[in-house]
């Protein structure tokens, strides 16, 4: 792995114009009519062939799929209507879809290549990232070493200032949503949760182990929500358990609210440090939301230990490279019970999701 930093001003000049461009070209790609296909590529499902699930969630479920006329593998998210229409998601099923079909790509985020729907489906079409979940190797190694740690923090910290840029929130930060690609380097998945916003917002959402204190007070909240999410996840990666963990959400959120944090094994004086000015219960106080943002959480020394830009370069050697027998490899996924897609004849919510893209 890569030495310190050895010129952190014409670094932080380089962040600065790179989020500028990305946020003017995010701006104006915003404005482009939704259904369009200058926005996103039609979804034309004929043209695939569906192999293997590989995730599932509230909505579906997500599976790798072979183009046979490029001989490319993808990852479609497959949303059920019924499932969004059910359980009232329609608008932060239509905020993911815009969201990640204007977003400028980057190494730490999934790609969205292709959109479409059909009677029972909406179809997102990402790039297959074949390494699987970091909740995977979470859980078959128990906890991760510190260094391993600062590598994965950094980027998830580089696709957090990203999005925050963006005015975007993520709002669903877990291991389950954070996958390796085939060199072994992490990409952010899932923006069912995320919300362009400027001003706060009050929906309750999320995961309960990853809730902060003003979503679960409903006191309305902003970006801060995802910096306290990453101090859970640096937690859970160098212990291997998250810091407040109950089978009853409520008593999650009784120990989020008082926010006392225990270090279950051993560690530096340093990564305890970044957890606990994570983990303020208080957001005006919370490292990533005070006067220099996240550039606080860049200069500690936790993440002093590695260098940022060549990570950001993806120059370094990951310290996990998947083992994968070809792009469509799918052995690094859990398997999933293989319940055929519906197939019916008439959309019964047509109307519901006439601001989607669709062509036919
Ligand atoms: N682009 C992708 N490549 C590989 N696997 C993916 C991809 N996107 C999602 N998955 C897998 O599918 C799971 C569910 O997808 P996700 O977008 O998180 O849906 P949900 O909103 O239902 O949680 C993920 O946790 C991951 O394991
Ligand atoms: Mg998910």
């Amino acid at each position: 792995m890569g030495n310190v930093i050895s010129n952190p001003e014409n670094e932080e000049e380089s962040i600065k114009e790179y989020l500028k461009t990305a946020k003017e070209e995010f701006e104006k790609k915003w404005e482009i009519e939704n259904k369009s296909e200058e926005l996103v590529p039609f979804f034309r499902k004929d043209d695939f062939q569906f192999i293997k699930t590989v995730g599932t969630g509230s909505f579906g479920r997500v599976m790798v799929t072979h183009n046979d006329k490029d001989d490319s593998f993808c990852a479609v998210k497959c949303l059920s209507k019924d499932c969004i229409i059910e359980k009232e998601q329609l608008e932060h099923t239509y905020s993911e879809y815009k969201i990640m079909a204007t977003i400028p790509p980057i190494d730490f985020l999934v790609n969205l290549m292709q959109f479409g729907q059909d009677t029972g489906y909406l179809y997102m079409v990402f790039e297959f990232v074949p390494g699987g979940e970091l909740f995977s190797l979470l859980r078959s190694v128990g906890r991760i070493p510190e260094i391993t740690a600062t590598f994965y923090g950094a980027q998830v910290l580089s696709a957090l200032h990203y999005l925050h840029n963006l005015d975007i929130i993520y709002r669903d930060l877990k291991p389950e949503n954070i996958l390796f690609s085939d060199k072994g380097y992490l990409k952010l998945t899932d923006f069912g949760f995320a919300k362009r916003c400027q001003s706060r917002t009050y929906t309750l959402c999320g995961t309960p182990e990853y809730l902060a204190p003003e979503i679960i007070l409903c006191q309305g909240y902003h970006k801060a929500v995802d910096w306290w999410a990453f101090g859970i996840l640096l937690f859970e990666m160098v212990c291997g358990h998250p810091p407040f963990y109950s089978e009853n959400p409520m008593e999650i959120y009784k120990q989020a609210l008082e926010a006392r944090v225990r270090f279950s094994c051993k560690l530096t004086k340093d990564c305890k440090e970044i957890i606990r000015l994570l983990l303020v219960t208080d957001p005006t106080k919370r490292l990533g939301n005070l006067r220099k943002g996240v550039r606080d959480i860049r200069d500690h020394n936790f993440f002093r230990r590695l260098s940022l830009p060549e990570i950001f370069k993806q120059s370094i050697r990951a310290p996990f490279i998947p083992e994968l027998e070809g792009p469509g490899d799918t052995a690094n996924f859990d398997d999933y019970d293989e319940a055929p897609l519906l197939n019916r004849d008439v959309d019964p919510y047509e109307a519901e999701f006439e601001n989607f893209p669709r062509d036919y």
